[in-house]
């Protein structure tokens, strides 16, 4: 394929590559797919560093996800408060800001100084951010900043999740301060592309441990990519 520029062309190995459904979790193939996995994840968060940014975003998300249909099964409502938690370069902020209308906002957290630069730019487009209500912070890792009982939905897209333990681990921390800034009726949204042969296993178990139950979950067969609706058990929201 040496029309596809270099990123998209890693995507398509991952996702041409054979699954393997009765393989044990940790076999060979499987930890092959991983790897090439997170060396996709290595290139993505590459590509949020330069210029045209956003056009790669988009040729990245829109390929493993269809933003429309994404945000029709969203539980948001006029008026609701959002975090976009690793929201790149903003390709759903804008969407879920649109959606939450000029009574609600939406605040959009990057662990990568670029992206929040590029998002920044992007916002002050009166077409893409009509409603001005996006607000936007550098995070780390440890530190979600998010305020207690703040926010009505939680909102994580692609932040590949599924890949190894040593991203999940990382963002141990930050998963753990989600449940509490959620309000008694609020929800956590995780989409992830997961490609053939890897496991969602690995995904639902670590929100669960921090203090979520899997409310519905969907998968989008086209786009090989996973929707996950949890809602805090209560306990770790304070209830
Ligand atoms: C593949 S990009 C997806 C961006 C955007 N959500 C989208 O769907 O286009 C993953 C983003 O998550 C960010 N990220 C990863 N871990 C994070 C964390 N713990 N907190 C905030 N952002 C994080 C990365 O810096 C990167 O910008």
């Amino acid at each position: 394929m040496p029309h596809l520029p270099p990123l998209l062309t890693l995507m398509l190995m991952v996702a041409c590559s054979t699954p393997d459904q009765g393989a044990p979790a940790l076999s060979a193939e499987r930890q092959q797919l991983r790897a090439e996995g997170v060396a996709l994840y290595d290139r993505v968060s590459w590509t949020y560093q330069n210029r045209n940014a956003a056009a790669l975003a988009r040729q990245l998300t829109q390929r493993h996800s269809d933003p429309d249909q994404v945000m029709g099964l969203l539980p948001l409502e006029p008026g609701d408060r959002v975090a976009d938690i690793g929201s790149g370069v903003g390709f759903f902020t804008f969407r879920l800001a649109k959606a939450a209308g000029p009574e609600g906002r939406v605040l959009a957290l990057d662990i990568q100084p670029e992206s929040i630069e590029v998002l920044r730019a992007r916002g002050k487009d009166r077409v893409l951010n009509p409603y001005d209500n996006v607000e936007s912070r550098l995070t780390a890792v440890d530190d979600c900043q998010l305020e207690p009982r703040s926010l009505d939905m939680l909102f994580m897209s692609h932040l590949g999740f599924y890949l190894h333990s040593e991203l999940m681990n990382e963002n141990v921390t930050m998963l753990a301060c989600l449940p509490g800034a959620l309000g008694p009726d609020g929800h956590l949204v995780v989409l992830e592309y997961i490609p053939p042969g890897l496991t969602v296993d690995y995904l639902v178990p670590n929100f669960e441990a921090a203090g979520f139950q899997l409310h519905s979950s969907q998968y989008f067969e086209k786009h090989q990519s996973w929707l996950f609706v949890f809602r805090p058990t209560g306990k770790e929201a304070g209830e």
